[in-house]
C-alpha cells in the first residue's frame, strides 16, 4: 500500500505565531471573522528535515553574519539537472532575498526609467509595482482563456515587442490560474523575445509545484542563446514552506548580465542572506524531494475534492484546474456580481479571505483566488460556507 509519510491532514495552529496569513488577516481584509485562503504559504509543517537543521544550528549559540556555504549552490544545481533536466553552473546562481526584491532589482539593472516592459496579465501583482514604481512603463499582454486554461497571445506579444518593449516578465508556472508553460509556447515567446531583443525574466518560483502528467521547462534551458537573454528566479520557499526565511536565487548565465544585476544587488546591499535560509535552502534541495512528491499528491486530492464539490454542489462557480501551484483560480462570472460585490460576498457571507481577480489586473474581473494548500476539512469547511453563501444569493 502508498501510505503517505507526512500528516498533511493535521490542522496546526497558525494564529499568533505571527504569520501575515492569519495574524494581519484583519489589518489586509478588514476582518478576522473568516478562513484565511489568501497569502500563498501553506498550512503544513515545513518538513522535519529542514526544522531539525535549523535546530542544529541554534545549538552553535552565535549568530553572526553568514557566509552562503558550497551546498547552498550544489543542492541547486544538483536539483535542476536532476528535477528539470537544466545544467545550471554555479557561477550563474546569485542570491536575492525573495523573488519579488529579484525582480525589482533587475528592472533596475536592465531598464531605464521610461522603458516599456511586458507582464502577462491577469498575474501576481507585485509584477505591476516592480514596472511602475521605478517609473517603467508597464505594458499588458492579456492571457487568454481557452478551453479552461490561460494561454499566451503570441500576436499580441510581437506587437509589444516591435514596439520597443525592453522586458517581459513570466510566472512560469503562471500565478494565478496554474498554466505550466509548454516547451512549445515558450520557445515561440522566446523566439519574438530574440528577434526584437527584449530580455526574459522568468519567475519559476512555482516550478515544483506541477501536477502529473505537466513538466515544468525552464525557459533558460532551451538553448543558449535563449540563457543568454533570460533571468531565471527560483526559490525553495512555496515547495517547502520556507516564506519566512526570505532566501531565494537568480540564475544569470550571461557574464554581462550577471555584472549588471550583482551591482544592484551590491549597492543595495543584501546580498548577505541569513544563515537560516541558507541551511535551510540547501536541506530542502537535497532532501526535500520526496517530501516534495508526498506534497503533490496531497494537493491534487484536494483539487479533486474540490473539483467534485463544485461539479456536483456549485455549478455557477467554475474552477480553472491548474496545472500547477495551489493557487486555484475560480470564475464566479456567473454569480451575477460587480467585483465589489464579490469580495464582499466571499468575505462576509461565505466568511472565507480569498485574493479577488481585481487585483491581478485585467482579465481578473469576476474572478477569486483561492489557497488549497491547507488541510482537507478546512477546504471541505470552507467549500460548505461557500455553497450555503451561494444558496442565500
Ligand atoms: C509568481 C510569484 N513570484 C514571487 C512570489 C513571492 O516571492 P518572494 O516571497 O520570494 O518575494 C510569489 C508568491 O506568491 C509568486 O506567486
Amino acid at each position: 500500500m502508498n501510505r503517505m509519510k507526512v500528516d498533511f491532514d493535521e490542522i496546526l495552529e497558525r494564529k499568533g505565531s505571527n504569520c501575515i496569513k492569519y495574524d494581519a488577516v484583519k489589518q489586509f481584509l478588514g476582518s478576522d471573522d473568516l478562513i484565511p485562503m489568501w497569502v500563498a504559504d501553506m498550512d503544513f509543517r515545513t518538513p522535519s528535515i529542514i526544522l531539525e537543521t535549523l535546530r542544529e544550528r541554534l545549538n552553535h549559540e552565535v549568530l553572526g553574519y553568514p557566509v552562503r556555504q558550497e551546498g547552498f549552490f550544489s543542492s541547486i544545481m544538483d536539483w535542476e539537472l536532476n528535477h528539470h533536466n537544466w545544467k545550471v553552473e554555479r557561477d550563474w546562481i546569485m542570491f536575492s532575498p525573495g523573488v519579488v526584491p529579484a525582480v525589482n532589482m533587475a528592472v533596475l539593472a536592465f531598464t531605464e526609467p521610461g522603458d516599456s516592459i511586458i507582464v502577462q496579465t491577469p498575474v501576481y501583482f507585485p509584477f505591476f509595482t516592480a514596472v511602475k514604481d521605478h517609473g517603467r512603463k508597464l505594458v499588458h499582454n492579456p492571457l487568454e482563456l481557452k478551453d479552461g486554461r490561460l494561454c499566451m497571445d503570441f500576436e499580441d506579444m510581437e506587437a509589444k515587442a516591435a514596439a520597443g518593449a525592453k522586458m517581459i516578465i513570466i510566472s512560469s508556472p503562471h500565478n494565478p490560474g496554474g498554466s505550466v508553460w509548454t516547451r512549445e509556447e515558450l520557445q515561440k515567446m522566446a523566439d519574438i523575445c530574440l528577434k526584437y531583443n527584449v530580455l526574459m525574466i522568468s519567475d519559476e518560483i512555482h516550478c515544483d509545484l506541477v501536477y502529473d502528467p505537466y513538466k515544468h521547462i525552464p525557459l533558460a534551458s532551451l538553448s543558449e542563446s535563449i540563457s543568454a537573454l533570460t533571468i531565471t528566479t527560483l526559490a525553495p520557499s512555496k515547495t517547502f514552506n520556507l516564506s519566512g526565511l526570505s532566501t531565494s536565487s537568480v540564475i544569470i548565465s550571461d557574464p554581462v548580465l550577471r555584472k549588471k544585476f550583482s551591482t544592484v544587488l551590491d549597492h543595495l546591499h543584501i546580498g548577505g542572506g541569513n544563515i537560516f535560509g541558507n541551511l535551510a535552502s540547501e536541506a530542502a534541495y537535497t532532501h526535500g524531494y520526496e517530501w516534495s512528491r508526498e506534497l503533490m499528491a496531497y494537493l491534487s486530492k484536494n483539487l479533486d475534492f474540490m473539483q467534485e464539490f463544485l461539479d456536483s454542489k456549485l455549478p455557477s462557480i467554475k474552477m480553472i484546474r491548474p496545472e500547477a501551484t495551489f493557487l486555484v483560480w475560480l470564475d464566479c462570472k456567473e454569480l451575477g456580481l460587480n467585483d465589489r460585490d464579490l469580495t464582499d460576498f466571499f468575505m462576509h457571507k461565505a466568511k472565507l479571505g480569498l485574493n479577488p481577480g481585481i487585483m491581478f489586473g485585467p482579465g481578473g474581473e469576476g474572478f477569486m483566488r483561492l489557497n488549497i494548500a491547507c488541510p482537507k476539512e478546512v477546504l471541505k469547511q470552507a467549500l460548505e460556507q461557500l455553497h450555503a453563501a451561494v444558496q442565500q444569493l
